[in-house]
């Protein structure tokens, strides 16, 4: 067995450092602060292929697989985890989806541009009363000629803003249940498309979560994306991607609190000396790397799962559940090696504290996660 990565997976590990230490380094914490999010820094991702890849090159994207994709999340976050997620949703949740059930037409028309950067993807899943029973929609679309009218509205959507492409989830046949949910490509151009408010939010603050609200948006029929009916088996889908993504932000975050906390412990000095020469730091930081390494494995367990075409419904759920939990484990301990300056903005600790608490709720909720893997041991 081996675990290390290939050639290829530390080459795109070396560039995505880079790019971050130089162009997210200096604007993460400002970001977090103004809430202002970052156009420029997503569009350089987009040129670097970082938006769509494992979308082929032929059709925008980096042609590069999900092994690759789960350290270049990691990394990003590492250093800024609103890019992070950013990303992982444009990746994850709009174009996978767009490359793995869209038409031929559907690809070209959306899908280049979403994988190059040039637009930016949203996942229109939640809304007030669908969060974790993601499958009481009360948004609906008729059938009117050739389009569908859609109303309701979605909340928390990540990337929800202007110049951009949607996949949005509503009934088209309320008694089918679950079964009657259809998945559709929506553009922030059509009639009826409305951005409402903006959430204000304790961490990934560079991020955008807002509210898209629909009023009556006439959709072509060709926007479906799949079949009718297939919309909850496409989100579920979807979201299993997702869910390796979101744990590989959270393992970001996790190494950036711990080498912060490696390096303070070396340099602090009380009663004399080190911190680092006292016990109790010495366990945390042991604990710390033990919690990040097998988080590391499950989420590169489940990109390989994915990458080599086995089932990843579980192993992604489990990275999830695990790379989150050990995210804010490992911030929270971070800020307690670092006293009191970790609890100010001198430093970055409370930032990845805050980004860290996030990666247990969104994309399936840690209880979700252990519902996903409970159902499999059971069924
Ligand atoms: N892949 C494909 N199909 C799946 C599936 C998967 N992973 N999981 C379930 N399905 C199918 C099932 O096979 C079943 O179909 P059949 O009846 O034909 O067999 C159907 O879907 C229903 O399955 P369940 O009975 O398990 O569905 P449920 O209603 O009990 O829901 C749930 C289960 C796990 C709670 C699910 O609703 C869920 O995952 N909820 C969380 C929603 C979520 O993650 N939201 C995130 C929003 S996006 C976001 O957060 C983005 C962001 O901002 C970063």
């Amino acid at each position: 067995m081996d675990f290390s990565l290939n050639k290829e997976q530390e080459a795109v590990r070396k560039m995505v450092r880079e790019f971050a230490d130089k162009e997210l380094a200096p604007i993460a914490a400002e970001i977090d602060e103004t809430c202002e999010f970052p156009a420029a820094t997503v569009k350089k991702m987009g040129e670097l292929g970082l938006m769509g890849m494992t979308v082929p090159r032929e059709l925008g994207g980096g042609g590069m697989d999900d092994v690759s994709y789960a350290v270049s999340i990691e990394e990003i976050s590492r250093v800024c985890a609103s890019h992070g997620v950013t990303m992982s949703v444009n990746n994850s949740l709009v174009c996978w989806p767009l490359l793995k059930f869209g038409t031929e037409e559907q690809k070209k028309k959306y899908l280049v541009d979403l994988a190059s950067g040039k637009k930016l993807g949203a996942f229109g899943l939640t809304e007030p009363g669908a969060g974790t029973d993601a499958a009481s929609q009360a948004t609906v679309a008729v059938k009117e000629g050739d389009n569908y009218i859609i109303t309701g509205s979605k909340v928390f959507i990540t990337n929800g803003s202007k110049n951009q492409v949607a996949i949005i989830f509503a009934m088209t046949d309320k008694a089918k249940g679950l079964k009657g949910i259809s998945a559709f490509i929506v553009e922030d151009t059509f009639n009826g498309y409305i951005v409402g408010s903006i959430e204000k939010k304790m961490g990934i603050r560079g991020s955008i979560q807002a509210e898209l609200v629909f009023e009556k948006m006439a959709v072509p029929a060709a926007n479906m994306l799949g079949k009718e009916g297939d919309g909850f088996k496409i989100a579920m889908a979807t979201l299993d991607g997702g869910r390796i993504g979101i744990a590989a932000q959270a393992l970001g975050i996790a190494q950036a609190a711990f080498e912060a906390s490696l390096k303070y412990a070396k340099e602090r000095e009380q009663f004399g000396k080190p911190i680092a020469k006292f016990q109790a730091i010495q366990w945390f930081l042991a604990e710390m790397a033990t919690d990040i390494d097998a988080a590391r494995m499950l989420v590169y367990k489940a990109a390989a799962d994915k990458a080599q075409g086995r089932k990843y419904t579980v192993s992604a759920a489990m990275a999830k559940l695990y790379a989150s939990d050990v995210a804010v484990r490992v911030t929270r301990n971070a800020i307690q090696i670092h006293g009191g300056y970790g609890y100010t903005k001198d430093y970055p600790l409370e930032r990845y504290y805050r980004d860290a608490k996030i990666t247990e709720i969104y994309e399936g909720t840690s209880e979700v996660q252990r519902m996903v893997i409970s159902g499999d041991l059971l069924k």
